[in-house]
């Protein structure tokens, strides 16, 4: 089985390239540029398993078309699409910039799009598939991301529709709403605030019922099971993965 994974140079992408890999699938890690994929391939590559590395900005519908391309032509028919590709442009909606909207809504809501509907043709022929979007807790509304809070409610709506129009054809489509987890987009957001990470982290542990911070292999595990054959029932669903009901 061949699965895709956007944004997977790093962070949650990474880890669940990792373990679609280590589940026994070929993955297709599709990041900015190949180069920044190859942590990733390696590591798959080390632990025995398959994957190639891919540069494509998930929001050109060219660079798109011609990655799906590739993978099918050197791993064979995508069955598992995880959109993960994302970028923040956090500011207050007073100070936030026409850019700071549109490439997150680009990113997020275009490369999801895009991406899916390269790889649905697949799926369609092949009469199996299993998509994943990543959603987030910000998209019940999170002070500063007004982008990114329209963007992550968006991928649910657009997830539920993929489930309905797709359903008939073997494809499910959910959508996994992390709380916070410690990666590098988080890191700089701490950055950016001018607060410890390691501090930042705790804070955040403390309001959080299960009393830590997630980690890329929570949302990986949980993308695991959603792409397996075995979940071909649940489709159009949000699991939010956030130590909580709400994060
Ligand atoms: N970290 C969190 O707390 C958290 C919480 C909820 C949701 N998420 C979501 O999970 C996903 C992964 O987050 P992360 O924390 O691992 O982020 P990250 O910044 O560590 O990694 C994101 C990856 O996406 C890639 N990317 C960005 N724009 C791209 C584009 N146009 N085309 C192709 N690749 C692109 C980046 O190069 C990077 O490798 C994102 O969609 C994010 O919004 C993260």
């Amino acid at each position: 089985m061949v699965a895709i994974v956007t944004g997977g140079a790093r962070g949650i992408g990474a880890a669940t390239a990792r373990r679609l890999a280590a589940d026994g699938m070929a993955v297709a890690v599709i990041d900015l540029d190949e180069a920044g994929c190859r942590t990733t391939v390696d590591a798959i590559k080390e632990a025995g398993g398959s994957a190639i590395g891919v540069g494509a900005d998930v929001s050109d519908a060219d660079a798109v078309a011609a990655a799906v391309e590739r993978v099918v032509a050197e791993l064979g028919t995508p069955a598992v699409l995880v959109n993960n590709a994302g970028v923040i442009r956090d500011n207050l909606l007073f100070k936030m910039t026409d850019s700071d909207w549109d490439t997150v809504m680009s990113v997020h809501l275009r490369g999801a799009f895009l991406m899916t509907r390269a790889v649905q043709a697949h799926m369609v022929e092949a009469k199996y598939g299993r998509i994943v979007n990543l959603s987030s807790t910000s998209a019940l509304g999170n002070r500063g991301q007004a982008n990114y809070a329209a963007a992550k409610a968006g991928l649910q709506g657009f997830t539920k529709t993929l489930a309905i129009e797709l359903g008939p054809f073997g494809i499910t489509a959910n959508a996994v709403a992390p709380g916070f987890i410690v990666t590098e987009m988080t890191q700089a957001t701490a950055e950016r605030m001018g607060v410890d990470f390691e501090a930042f982290q705790a804070a955040r542990a403390k309001e959080t019922p299960v009393r830590r911070p997630g980690y890329p292999a929570d949302i990986a595990h949980t993308i695991s099971f959603l792409a397996s054959e075995g979940a071909g029932f649940v489709t159009g669903q949000v699991i939010y993965v956030a130590g909580g009901p709400r994060g």
